[in-house]
């Protein structure tokens, strides 16, 4: 099998890695990929959005089936570009089309179809410009804290929860009135805020089939303690101590069974990744979202603790016999830690040489944002590696993964020493 997969973060590079190691692969193309992808494959110079690159591409290198990364590709419909075209349409893409990828493009409809289908998620209304006011009244009957979200993709952005009702009539009005989020903000979900603690939960199907993949979770805000700016993800840990096996069998039965039987139901043939962003309330699994991909960081920490042969799931998943296929989970901890350019998650350095490869053992370095320049690698985005490591305890996958962090060297290094810290309790 030649392999084309789509995007250049720490997620990819973990795909690159876990899809290497199938016997099954001949050729591994990634575009346009990081300094890592290109040392388990071949790098094309080509974005992940650029159709008609990809195309060109895939006939003329023999490509047997493509792996999104990234949700804008699939949002933008990649996969019904593919089904539309008399020489693309048998090659299997891994991601849904446009119809299921609005569970992630639109917050409106993935709350709607949470509500069609009974599945746990928080009281919600929608508005637009149109219905400011009544938006406004809405907030008045809530508790603060407000959870406010743009319905379209925001580039991460798009959820704001202010803490007083004050602050959040003044964001919906920005958000509604003067498109704060540009057209994403066109249409905003006001949801009641969840109390709880948040995992996610990893589903890989065939429309009809599924796999639970393990479970992890994720570091949002840049600071030690959980403070300040959201990023897109600082580190990540899986298994999660608190998911333990009766919740992750709530999850099943209220949430992934539902979902997998009401994509059917509406007529939307899904074949990908299903994200679900949990909150554990007491116990009970309640939906924050869904993303129609995988997680990054939570990726590399996923896929190491997958033992089963990646190709051979994803044949599945193309061919609908994903129930066929074996599946195995290896059940050391896995831990990763992510490594960030100086000033992310704001304006941030990028060209700054990197040192200390060689350095890095009993660890898997994960490039995200990084590039090859002649011989040299440099930094080249806000994410710049994740250090993932396995141990039999949480604690010790940890140890290695910071002691591996220190071993790499760049001009304005940053990260967060307290990845895992909050799970200690659950251990004690
Ligand atoms: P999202 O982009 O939907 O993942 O939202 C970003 C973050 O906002 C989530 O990871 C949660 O931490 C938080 N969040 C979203 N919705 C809620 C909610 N209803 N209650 C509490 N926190 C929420
Ligand atoms: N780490 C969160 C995400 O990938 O959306």
């Amino acid at each position: 099998m030649n392999i084309l997969i789509l995007g250049s973060g720490g997620r990819e590079h973990a795909y690159a890695w876990k899809l290497a190691q199938s016997k099954k692969l001949n050729k591994l193309f990634i575009a346009p990929g990081n300094a890592g992808t290109a040392s388990v494959g071949t790098n094309v110079n080509m974005a992940a959005t650029d159709f008609d690159a990809i195309k060109k591409f895939v006939l003329e290198n023999d490509v047997n089936m493509v792996v999104v990364g990234p949700e804008d590709p699939l949002v933008k419909g990649v996969h019904d570009f593919f089904l539309a075209d008399a020489a693309l349409k048998n090659i299997p893409v891994i991601g849904p089309q446009k119809d299921g990828a609005q569970l992630e493009g639109s917050k409106d409809f993935s709350k709607r179809f949470m509500f069609r289908h009974n599945i746990p998620t928080a009281r919600y209304e929608t508005f637009t410009k149109e219905t400011l006011d009544a938006g406004l009244k809405f907030l008045e009957t809530l508790e603060p804290p407000y959870v406010l979200k743009a319905d379209g993709l925001a580039a991460g952005k798009g959820v704001v929860i202010p803490n007083t009702l004050e602050e959040a009539k003044k964001e919906l009005s920005e958000m509604l009135a003067h498109a704060k989020f540009g057209n994403a903000s066109a249409k905003v979900v006001i949801e009641e805020f969840l109390k709880g603690i948040e995992l996610s939960v990893f589903v890989l199907t065939d429309g009809n089939s599924y796999k639970i993949l393990p479970a992890a979770k994720d570091y949002k805000r840049i600071g030690v303690g959980d403070v300040g700016l959201n990023t897109g993800g600082m580190g990540a840990i899986s298994p999660v101590p608190f998911a333990n096996e009766e919740f992750i069998k709530k999850v099943e039965e209220r949430v992934v069974i539902p979902t997998i039987n009401g994509l059917k139901k509406e007529g939307i043939t899904y074949k990908g990744f299903i994200f679900i962003g949990l909150m554990n309330c007491n116990g009970d699994p309640q939906v924050i979202e869904y993303n129609v991909r995988m997680g990054d960081p939570e990726t590399e920490v996923v896929l190491p603790r997958i033992k089963s042969d990646l190709l051979d799931l994803f044949e599945g998943v193309g061919n609908g016999n994903l129930h066929e296929k074996s599946f195995e989970v290896d059940p050391r901890f896995a831990t990763t830690v992510v490594l960030v350019a100086g000033g992310y998650p704001e304006e941030y350095r990028k060209g700054d040489l990197m040192t200390g490869f060689e350095q890095v053992k009993d660890s898997i370095a994960f490039h995200a944002g990084t590039k090859k320049e002649g011989e040299k690698i440099v930094t080249n985005g806000g994410r710049v590696m994740a250090i993932t490591s396995y141990g039999e305890t949480m604690k010790e996958a940890l140890q290695k993964s910071f002691a591996n962090a220190e071993q790499i060297k760049y001009e304005g290094k940053y990260y967060r020493s307290d990845i895992g810290k909050d799970l200690e309790v659950y251990f004690k």
